[in-house]
């Protein structure tokens, strides 16, 4: 990420370059075009796509619950809501990805529901580098930050290092 981002967090913003690749291709890719791999057709794509889902985006989504979600809480009102905002955004990301694998839904549906997730998985990841992580870097106690530090680098140590690899 270009933006300078806290120590105790780039465990987490590391993975969100490949998110965003994933994003761009999604796109390109429905379009026929080749971005970040070759042009393959939808069956190929939704594969590689479901698998980055699974074993990328879950789990990352998940630390950044758990890791994040209470003291955002703490913060009183305005950092619950941006909670709120983290949390039903992972949970659209999902709906959309299960629409995009759903073979009872006719085909352009299946397509638009990737598209999306595609457009989505982008905002998101750009809304938690602009503003959600510099709203934990500028409120959060350093003994916090220092916690959250700890347990991310762990995760990521635990991480196949494909998350965080363009
Ligand atoms: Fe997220
Ligand atoms: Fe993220």
């Amino acid at each position: 990420m270009p933006i300078k981002r806290a120590p105790e967090l780039q465990p987490i913003s590391r993975e969100h370059h490949r998110a965003l690749l994933v994003a761009h291709r999604i796109v390109h890719v429905l379009e026929g075009r080749a971005f970040a791999g070759p042009a393959v057709g939808f069956p190929e794509l939704l594969d590689e796509m479901s698998e980055f889902h699974e074993s990328h985006f879950l789990p990352h989504a998940r630390e950044e619950e758990t890791r994040l979600g209470p003291g955002l809480n703490a913060l009183g009102p305005d950092g619950a809501a941006e909670f709120d905002r983290l949390r039903s955004e992972h949970a659209s990301l999902e709906r959309l990805m299960d629409g995009a694998c759903d073979q009872d839904r006719p085909d352009d549906e299946r397509r638009n529901a990737l598209r999306t997730y595609g457009q989505l998985l982008e905002t998101h990841v750009r809304y938690e580098e602009r503003e959600l992580f510099q709203m934990i870097e500028e409120r959060f106690a350093p003994e916090l930050l220092a916690d959250i530090g700890a347990a991310l680098a762990e995760y990521e140590a635990g991480r196949d290092p494909s998350c965080r690899m363009a």
